[in-house]
């Protein structure tokens, strides 16, 4: 028998689904130290939060997030709230002594982040930062091929991360419209998530020139059961003004040499989860999209120059990283990411080892996003270091 280990989930939202998805079945497809109990799930609104827990397991519900921190029969602290609201959480749950599993952006700005992780490593508690994109097996493969030297030395890396689900003018203000709730637009909530795959696949960022854009500058005040990032749905006959970019587009020096760019916006029309990287080095190139999350394009250049071309590497067999699922060829999706998150972040709990992308990880991030900001609204180049 494996020991069990208590989960609060806090949120139960859209990443609510996810993760509840994910600590449901890591132990059916991989091979963990523990059996993860779904204990309590902590919402803000009761009918929804009760609907939610009887859907997905969970035990408990608690209107009272601070409560169900100290519980001393929980192990694990899971956040899924938005963003503003991490490091409280965070904090709280490392000086509880709880080991941390934590959505992205980490926090609303750099300083929060900060204080995340000194908390975390005073109390000694495992804390993982859930950039899962690092966990789909087609990415986790580029990082073997780059280190393994294929690329030979990287020049370029182009990171986009394109959506198109707020282009209505009617889509509610949300909490992703509020910057003291989220940190800002597209820049925190999809730029993150590359910075986080630009550093796991080809190393840190120096310095930033960037441009924020906003479309659209009001919205109508959201309902109640708008807040979620796949229903827009209801809306107040109010409106409220939309405090953060709605596309940013960002220059980026990398320490090692390497020159890039990202792009990301929630108004380039037919992306739905367009989140792509170009990655082109001395001996070749690899692209990936993650709208076509099992394929991974490789260009070889010591390939004969007339034979030359990218070709595409389905990454789903038996030796590819994370292949506890299928046979080759049966490929899999976006909640399969999450449940790669929770049987590594299980292992290092075990373990008591630290795992990556982490609270420090999330400073990094959220410094260079912060540079970016800073970038656009004073109109020049920004080193990372300046932002304090
Ligand atoms: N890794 C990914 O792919 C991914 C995708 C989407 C969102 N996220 C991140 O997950 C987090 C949650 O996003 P979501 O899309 O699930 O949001 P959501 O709005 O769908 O759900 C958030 C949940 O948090 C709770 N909540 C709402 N308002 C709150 C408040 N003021 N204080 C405390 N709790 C509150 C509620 O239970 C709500 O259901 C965010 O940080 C977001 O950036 C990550």
């Amino acid at each position: 028998m494996k020991k069990k280990l208590n989960i609060a989930l806090m949120g139960s939202g859209f990443m609510g689904k996810a993760h509840s998805f994910a600590w449901t079945l890591v132990n059916k497809f991989f091979d963990v130290p523990y059996e993860p109990v779904l204990k309590v799930n902590f919402g803000t609104d009761e009918d929804i939060t009760r609907e939610f827990a009887e859907k997905w397991g969970w035990e408990e519900i608690s209107m009272n997030w601070e409560e169900v921190i100290n519980r001393d029969d929980i192990d694990i602290v899971d956040i899924v709230t938005p963003t503003y609201i991490h490091k409280d959480m965070a904090v709280a749950a490392a000086k509880a002594g709880k080991h941390i599993f934590c959505e992205k952006p980490c926090a609303v700005n750099y300083a929060q982040t900060k204080e995340m992780a000194e908390a975390a490593d005073k109390a000694g508690v495992v804390n993982y930062l859930n950039h899962n994109y690092r966990r789909v097996p087609a990415v986790a493969f580029a990082k073997q091929m780059i280190e393994e030297g294929k690329l030979g030395t990287i020049y370029h890396y182009r990171g986009a991360y394109l959506q198109d689900w707020v282009m209505d003018p009617n889509f509610p203000l949300t909490w992703h419209f509020k910057k003291d709730l989220c940190g800002g637009g597209p820049l925190f909530d999809l730029s993150s998530h590359s910075v986080d795959l630009a550093r796991y696949l080809i190393g840190e960022i120096d310095a930033v020139t960037a441009v924020n854009k906003t479309f659209i500058e009001e919205r109508p005040l959201p309902g109640k059961r708008a807040a979620t990032f796949t229903a827009g749905g209801e809306v107040n006959s109010e409106k409220g003004k939309v405090e953060v970019e709605d596309a940013s587009f960002m220059i980026a020096e990398f320490e090692n040499g390497a020159l890039g760019s990202f792009e990301s916006t929630r108004f380039a029309s037919g992306r739905k989860n367009y989140n792509t990287f170009e990655i082109y080095g001395s001996k070749g190139a690899l692209t990936f999209n993650f709208e076509r999350m099992n394929e991974l394009q490789y260009l070889n250049l010591d390939d004969p120059a007339d034979e030359q071309g990218f070709k595409t590497i389905l990454v789903t067999n038996m030796t590819h990283p994370y292949a506890a699922w299928w046979a080759a060829g049966h490929v899999i999706g976006y909640e399969n990411t999450f449940v790669h998150a929770v049987a590594d972040f299980l292992k290092a709990v075990e373990k008591n080892e630290t795992i990556e992308p982490n609270f420090h990880d999330g400073e990094k991030i959220i410094r260079t996003l912060e540079a970016a900001a800073l970038s656009s609204d004073e109109k020049r180049r920004v080193e990372v270091s300046e932002i304090k």
